[in-house]
């Protein structure tokens, strides 16, 4: 990836992201306490840029923060006068947004004590994140050996920065094989999602995909897909599935904000059925098309830089 060189806002500021600051003594640099969003903005069909979905990222982080026992020290307007004002200074109409908040230098305990809690939003241009062969032709995949946390190992609904050690190891493992996305099983060894995507499968013309209950992150664009879906008049339905109902779908894809909608052509040295199929591909068309200012949903959905 290129070097990011764009203007950041930190803590209430905009600066040049290579002159900000991180003291290598910062509590969450050692503890994993930090929390983030990964949100995009679109160049819209009629200009400008609009941003998707802004206000649910904003509310996540301030949760994930909630989750994490501390809070954000923006508020929900505030934070999203941030990112709008990141990319108006950037000049950007399409990015990747990257919001972080985490705990500054201060007591170096694990409970930390006086840290101050910094707050910054980046900015740079982020293509297709599981590649553009990927959006069109699917992509391979492997179940990994990691398990998605449940109960009380880790708080599942948040985006923690400590709770990627996870997906790191299994992208690795995934990466060595020369595999494009990683999968994790729960404990009772049902499919959760992906490293950073959720997961659907579809069979017989019925859409699956795991339940709120199921460890996973409930993802912004998961939530976009089952009513996108549902708007299309297709059947969907929530339920935990084992690796033998993925290998036997007609079609599979993944979900998130980094990856959009992307389909899944193998599983395990497995060929799915249809790759993509007809429903991820109406899918992926309808929401590539949305996120840039077609359709109704994009009304309440998509807010103008
Ligand atoms: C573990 C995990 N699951 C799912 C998702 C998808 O979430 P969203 O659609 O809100 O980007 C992400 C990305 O944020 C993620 O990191």
């Amino acid at each position: 990836m290129e070097k990011i060189e764009t203007l950041a806002w930190i803590d209430g500021e905009i600066v040049p992201v290579q002159e900000i600051r991180v003291s290598p003594l910062a509590h969450s640099l050692h503890y994993g306490t930090g929390a983030f969003e990964g949100i995009r903005c679109y160049a819209q069909e009629g200009g400008g840029g609009g941003v998707f979905r802004l206000r649910e990222h904003v509310r996540r982080l301030r949760s994930s923060t909630a989750i994490l026992g501390y809070e954000v020290p923006w508020s929900e307007d505030e934070l999203v006068d941030a990112v709008l004002a990141t990319l108006r200074a950037n000049d950007m109409d399409s990015a990747y947004i990257r919001p972080l908040v985490w705990l500054g230098e201060g007591g170096m305990g694990v409970a930390g004590g006086d840290n101050p809690v910094r707050t910054m939003v980046a900015v740079w241009h982020w293509g297709a994140y599981l590649g553009e062969d990927g959006m069109r032709n699917g992509i391979r995949v492997q179940i990994t050996s990691y398990e998605r946390a449940t109960g009380n190992a880790l708080a599942q609904r948040a985006k923690i920065s400590g709770q990627y050690i996870t997906s790191f190891m299994a992208k690795h493992q995934v990466k060595r094989l020369g595999l494009d996305e990683g999968l994790l099983l729960d404990r009772d060894g049902y499919l959760a999602e992906a490293t950073g995507e959720n997961l659907f499968i579809a069979k017989d013309g019925v859409l699956l995909t795991a339940p709120d209950e199921s460890p996973i992150l409930h993802g912004i664009t998961r939530d976009s897909i089952l009513t996108l879906a549902r708007d299309m008049g297709l059947d969907v339905e929530f339920g935990r599935f084992a690796r033998t109902d993925l290998y036997d779908a007609d079609e599979a894809f993944l979900t998130g904000t980094a990856a959009e909608v992307t389909p899944i052509r193998e599983v395990d040295g497995r060929t799915l059925r249809e790759s993509p199929g007809p429903m991820t591909r109406a899918l992926q068309e309808t929401y590539l098309a949305l996120v840039r200012g077609r359709g109704e949903r994009a009304k309440e959905w998509v807010t103008r830089v």
